[in-house]
This record gives structure tokens, C-alpha cells and sequence, in this order.
């Protein structure tokens, strides 16, 4: 049988001693890593510590770092991961990253579950509503908006490669915010308004810089970026403008659509906002204002990016498109809606 090397980041908490391990394990089709970490630790070394329970990549609990990324362990096929493997044709395996260590490939989890807390992820009716003779019903529009978020297993593999997580213990992170949205985009929580709030605030969804590597660490296909930018939509269609990122967004929009260029003269300020609360910011600022002005920057960028005339036709043309496919989303969903009505009433 053909051998493959796992090279697996250890952890001893009792020497406080970090290092890295070889093991050797026979590849057979359909073997995945999960099971190869098993006949290590069953065979060869029974110090060796990792979370598993299901195998069948629905508890949630293998995800793991493999050649650098995080995914299931019980979902990931060795002759997946060999296609990664380093130079040396070593399998490297490590513990999720964002989180401490506890011992070898457990990571203590709580720093994530608490995201869920201060997320409110659970539903909020109406306080005064009578509970219906049946049940709570939502409509198909709400759920099909929602359904993929609700297919979390609370893993952590995109918390673990969160680049902003990485660096803000207060991001609520990708998983908590697309479970968020689950609940703001489902028509039976009366809470949406308090939650977009909240939501735009410090370490809410204006603080993800996008980078998808949420979405690449998924097992599920939550889909987590695009959630966050579904709820920035909402909350700035919900009239909850006066943040930064909402700012930051609007100017940069409208600078294309007006210009057909980045005007990064006037992003910084237009983004930051006008009075008292925005004069520290302005102030921390100034020093990289100096150093844009004195390399020339501003003005090599402003010539750089201008559009020719066709440009920025063709970008207003793009705009119009846009808002014209909204308008008539926003048709369809009405009529979507009303149509449920009738339907209820005819029920
Ligand atoms: S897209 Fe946003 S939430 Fe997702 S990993 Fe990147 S920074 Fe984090
Ligand atoms: S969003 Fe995906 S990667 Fe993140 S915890 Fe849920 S299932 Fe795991
Ligand atoms: S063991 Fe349950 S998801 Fe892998």
C-alpha cells in the first residue's frame, strides 16, 4: 500500500512546547484525513489530540488547517490534500488559526460561539403577537433569501481563516454575521431595524474587507461575504448612513458614477463625515495626507484613473442597468408578496 507522510503541528500545554511531528500512514481510495489522523492516533501515538464526532462533515467539530487552510477533515479526501501537499510531498495538518491552542489540533472555541451571543442570532417576534394556532409562517421569498445561511455547522473554518479576525478580536466574524442576516432577512423577526444598527456599528459588517476567504473556507456553501454584503445593502436601504463604511461606499459610488473615476481627493474626508466626532479622525489623518501630497500620489492617481468620454458613458450606462434591475426586483418581490397574501387567505 502506498505511504503518505502527514507532517501535524503538535502543542504540549504542559511544557507549553510547540513543534511538528511526522507520521507515516498507507493511502487507500476513499480514505480521508480524518481517518488517517485516527490510525495515527489509534496505531502509532495516542497523545495525539483532535476533535471529531459525526465524520460525515454535518457536527462540525474536525475543522482543522490542512497545507494551510481550513477545511473538514472528515470531508477532505488524502488524494484531495495530496494535490496541496509541500515540496516534500508532506500532508501538513494544524489546528484552526484565530483561536488558542489547547493541545495539538484542539483549539479552544469559545472566543467564536461568543460572536453568536453578541450577534443575537436567535428570532425575536413581535412581543405582543398571540402565538398562531399552528405555527410561526414565513414567506418563500424570506426564506429562499435566508435558506443557505441557515446551513451553518458552527465549525469556525472561516473564522479561522478570517483576515480580519485575525487582527480585531471584536469582528463578530463571518459566521455570526451570516447568521445575523438570516434573521434580519426572515419576515417573522420584528427586531430588523435595532439589528442593522447594531450590525453597522464597530466590528460589525462594515469592518470585512472582503477578501472571500470565508466563502473559500465553507464546507456548507454559506456563502458568509455575500451575506455581509446583503446586510450593508439593507441597512443603508434601511437608512442607517451615518457610519463610515456606508459613507466610504456612497462617496466612492458616486464619484464613479459622477466622474467615472476614483476621486480619492475626497473619499478619506467625505467618508469620515462633517462635525465635532469626526475632527479626531481628520486630525489622525493628516500625517498620510502629507505624505500622499509630497509624493504626488493624489495627482498621479487622479490622472492614472480618469476615464475617456466612452468610459464614462459606458459607466453611466452600467449604473442605470444596476438601478433598473433593482427597481425591478423590488416589482417582483411586491407582487411576489401579494400573491402569498391571497394565497394565505384563500388557505
Ligand atoms: S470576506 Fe470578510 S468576513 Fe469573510 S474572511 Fe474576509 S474579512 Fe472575514
Ligand atoms: S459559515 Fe461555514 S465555515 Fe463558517 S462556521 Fe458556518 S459552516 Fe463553518
Ligand atoms: S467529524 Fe463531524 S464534521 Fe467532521
Amino acid at each position: 500500500m502506498p505511504q503518505q507522510t502527514f507532517r501535524i503541528q503538535r502543542y504540549d500545554p504542559t511544557e507549553d512546547r510547540s513543534y511538528e511531528e511526522e507520521f507515516a500512514v498507507g493511502v487507500e481510495a476513499g480514505k480521508t484525513v480524518l481517518d488517517a489522523l485516527n490510525e495515527i492516533r489509534w496505531e502509532q501515538d495516542g497523545t495525539l489530540a483532535l476533535r471529531m464526532s459525526c465524520r460525515h462533515a454535518i457536527c462540525g467539530s474536525c475543522a482543522m488547517k490542512i497545507n494551510g487552510s481550513s477545511m473538514l477533515a472528515c470531508k477532505t479526501q488524502i488524494s484531495q490534500a495530496q494535490e496541496r501537499a509541500d515540496a516534500s510531498g508532506a500532508i501538513t495538518v494544524g489546528p484552526m488559526g484565530n483561536q488558542p491552542v489547547i493541545k495539538d489540533l484542539v483549539v479552544d472555541m469559545g472566543i467564536f460561539m461568543r460572536q453568536f451571543e453578541r450577534a443575537e442570532t436567535w428570532l425575536q417576534p413581535p412581543p405582543d403577537q398571540e402565538p398562531p394556532q399552528r405555527e410561526f409562517r414565513q414567506s418563500k421569498d424570506s426564506h429562499d433569501h435566508w435558506s443557505h445561511a441557515s446551513s451553518c455547522i458552527h465549525c469556525g473554518a472561516c473564522y479561522s481563516d478570517c483576515t480580519v479576525a485575525e487582527v480585531d478580536e471584536t469582528f463578530l466574524g463571518p459566521a455570526a454575521l451570516a447568521k445575523a442576516y438570516r434573521f434580519v432577512m426572515d419576515d417573522r423577526d420584528s427586531a430588523k431595524q435595532e439589528r442593522l444598527q447594531s450590525l453597522s456599528g464597530p466590528g460589525g459588517v462594515w469592518d470585512c474587507t472582503r477578501c472571500y476567504m470565508c466563502v473559500q473556507a465553507c464546507p456548507k456553501d454559506v456563502l458568509p461575504m455575500d451575506a455581509i454584503i446583503e446586510l450593508r445593502a439593507e441597512a443603508m436601504a434601511a437608512g442607517i448612513t451615518n457610519n463610515h463604511g456606508s459613507r466610504h461606499a456612497k462617496t466612492f459610488a458616486g464619484g464613479v458614477k459622477k466622474r467615472g473615476r476614483l476621486d480619492e481627493a475626497t473619499l478619506v474626508p467625505l467618508s469620515i463625515g462633517i462635525g465635532p466626532a469626526a475632527i479626531p479622525q481628520m486630525l489622525a489623518y493628516i500625517p498620510s495626507a502629507i505624505r500622499l501630497l509630497r509624493s504626488r500620489k493624489l495627482i498621479e492617481a487622479a490622472k492614472r484613473h480618469a476615464a475617456s468620454k466612452d468610459g464614462r458613458r459606458e459607466i453611466k450606462r452600467i449604473f442605470q442597468e444596476v438601478e433598473d434591475e433593482k427597481h425591478h426586483d423590488a416589482v417582483n418581490a411586491a407582487s411576489y408578496e401579494a400573491l402569498h397574501e391571497e394565497a394565505l387567505k384563500a388557505h
